[in-house]
């Protein structure tokens, strides 16, 4: 029951519809016993430092930031920190006493699962990146700092890219080189690469019979990682897993995301196991 006590989180971003945070936590907080409570609000751009200046009233001890406010809620914090700022954007904020400070747990909730469940050191790893969007600069710069061999970026729009591989270079002793999208450059670099991952949005529902990357250019020797969860067995994974590839679904960076903010908004370790299965129950 919601009363005088409750917390308050939420996530603010629109659309909002298809988002699986709110039943993840607002799940979790019931299995729990908390009195928390998870708040999906859709925020359009002109009213977003109205509804801050709301939050900051009430009896909010955090949020959750989505698309398409992940940058443009920088200027509104009292203090970010510094992987965020590196990166760029913010998708986790605390709320106290109506100081706002941002993080990003994006890149780290990606790199985490990546090492756990492939059982990987990031050290001595190649790479290669589809996108150049702000997964792709969370995802990048957290591998960056984790002291990746080196990165190859390749995007759709190579100004990006070359950005972003710029950004990461002046923070990182790490290689990081933009590339064209097309398929002879990729063939090549793929056969130096261990790792792919597509942080674009291509393969998300409904366009589910999209791939970023031809089958004929997946090669055994990688690990493929989708970030997209829904579907969680894209047409990428499916057709690496066809070639005998490692894969890695989105669905692991999305608990370990929501865990990490969980994590920082109630300084308890979070129940990533319960997180976990609570989404599973809904994907399923
Ligand atoms: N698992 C998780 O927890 C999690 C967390 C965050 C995001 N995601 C998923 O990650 C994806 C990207 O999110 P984002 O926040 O990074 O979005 P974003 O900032 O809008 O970036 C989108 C990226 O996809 C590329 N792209 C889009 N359509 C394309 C197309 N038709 N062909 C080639 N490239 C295309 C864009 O290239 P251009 O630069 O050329 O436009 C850009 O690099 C989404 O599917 C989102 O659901 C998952």
């Amino acid at each position: 029951m919601i009363d005088l006590q409750t917390k308050l989180v939420g996530l603010i971003g629109k659309p909002l519809e298809h988002s699986l945070s709110p039943w993840m936590h607002n799940e979790t907080y019931t299995r729990l016993g908390l009195n928390m409570a998870y708040l999906p609000i859709e925020v359009l751009e002109n009213d977003l430092e109205t509804v801050i200046n709301g939050i900051r009233k009430m009896n909010f001890i955090g949020f959750n930031v989505t698309i398409p406010h992940k940058i443009s809620i920088i200027p509104y914090l009292d203090d970010i920190d510094p992987l965020a700022k590196q990166i760029g954007s913010v998708n986790t904020i605390t709320c106290c006493n109506g100081f706002l400070k941002g993080y990003n747990t994006d890149g780290e909730g990606f790199v985490s699962y990546l090492e756990t469940s492939q059982g990987i050191n990031c050290s001595d790893k190649v790479f290669l990146i589809m996108g150049s969007g702000g997964a792709s600069r969370a995802i990048a710069m957290t591998l960056a700092a984790r002291k990746a061999k080196k990165i190859y970026l390749f995007n759709r729009t190579i100004e990006k890219a070359k950005q972003l591989a710029s950004e990461i270079m002046s923070y990182y002793d790490c290689i990081c080189q933009a590339k064209n999208l097309d398929d002879t450059t990729l063939k090549a670099l793929i056969k130096k690469a261990d790792v792919l991952i597509n942080t674009t949005s291509v393969g998300l529902y409904p366009n589910i019979d999209q791939t970023p990357v031809k089958y004929d250019l997946l090669s055994s020797h990688l690990i493929v990682a989708d970030i997209i969860y829904n579907p969680l067995h894209t047409r990428l994974l499916q057709e690496a897993k066809e070639k005998g590839c490692g894969i890695v679904t989105g669905e692991g960076m999305f608990v370990n995301q929501g865990a990490k903010a969980f994590a920082i908004w109630t300084k308890q370790p979070a129940p990533y196991s319960m997180m976990k299965r609570v989404l599973e129950e809904k994907l399923i």
